[in-house]
């Protein structure tokens, strides 16, 4: 499980977090939801170290990560995948290439290691046919046209795909998406929001999903926790916070109200 306990983080004389604690259970989704600005962004770089604590601690599965050795917290960040805000692709590199590039970094030329790693995720994220059909002759086909795509050539939901399945090589224990349907339409967003649930749930992986996109929150979380002038203003599940009748949350989600896409 991922805690985090009490923490403060300021830039300059700006105080982003003034004692956020929010736990994340395994196997769960849970959003975190707040303005811009708020410091999503900025505590989702503490939970893989990018950042230290002014004070406080985050605990991922027990190991406190600012007492971590740089070898440890390589380890710790092997159990991690991440899907950074927009695809992040590498435009110059083909679909294979953005795929691979971790495991290349990190020694691995084995062709057979790495085509099979890219047919496994790129089939977890619905971009290949089901991996058992690897041996037919159309699954074949389908490969080899999607290996040598540039993302200019990919939609915005498949460029998203393809920055899902990059985080999955490392088989994940934890994913962590910063604002995973951003910039894209409707119905794209929703497809995108498919994809984290089934991620969640067939591949067993806990998933921490920063947004402001309210229907996201609704279709994905178990578990909500909402940023607010630096402290956790609202946690709950999506029930409650629908609920919720402190009036930063009611007004952060009554926009989504107006516009009639939920009742209650
Ligand atoms: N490295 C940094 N240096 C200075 N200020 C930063 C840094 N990172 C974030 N901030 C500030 O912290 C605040 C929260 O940022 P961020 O976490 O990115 O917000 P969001 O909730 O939109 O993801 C913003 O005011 C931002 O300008
Ligand atoms: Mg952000």
């Amino acid at each position: 499980m991922i805690s985090i306990k009490n923490l403060h983080k300021s830039f300059g004389d700006k105080q982003v977090l003034r004692g956020v604690n929010i736990d994340v259970e395994i196997g769960s989704t849970h959003c975190i939801i707040g303005k811009s600005g708020s410091g999503k962004s900025v505590l989702l770089k503490h939970i893989v170290g990018l950042l230290k604590p002014d004070k406080g601690e985050i605990y991922v599965d027990d190991k406190e990560i600012e007492s971590l050795t740089y070898k440890e917290l390589f380890e710790i960040r092997k159990s991690m995948g991440f899907v950074f805000q927009g695809a992040a692709l590498f435009d110059s590199y083909n679909v294979y290439e953005n795929i691979i590039i971790g495991l290349y970094e990190h020694g691995e030329r084995d062709t057979k290691v790495l085509d099979e790693t890219a047919v496994k995720v790129l089939s977890s994220v619905g971009l290949l046919p089901n991996i058992s059909e690897r041996e037919t002759a159309s699954f074949q086909k389908e490969w080899d046209i999607l290996k040598y795509k540039k993302p200019s050539d990919l939609s915005g939901g498949m460029r998203k795909r393809v920055g899902v399945a990059r985080a999955l090589v490392g088989n994940p224990k934890y994913i962590f998406y910063d604002e995973p349907t951003t910039g894209l339409d409707p119905v794209t967003s929703e497809q995108i929001d498919d994809l984290v649930k089934e991620i969640g749930k067939s591949l067993n992986v806990t998933s921490i999903v920063i947004t402001h996109d309210m229907f996201s929150v609704f279709r994905v979380a178990d578990r909500v926790s909402m940023l607010h002038d630096g402290i956790v203003r609202f946690e709950g599940d999506v029930q409650g916070l629908k609920d919720s009748k402190d009036e930063v949350v009611s007004e952060f989600i009554d926009r989504f109200r107006l516009e009639g896409e939920f009742d209650s």
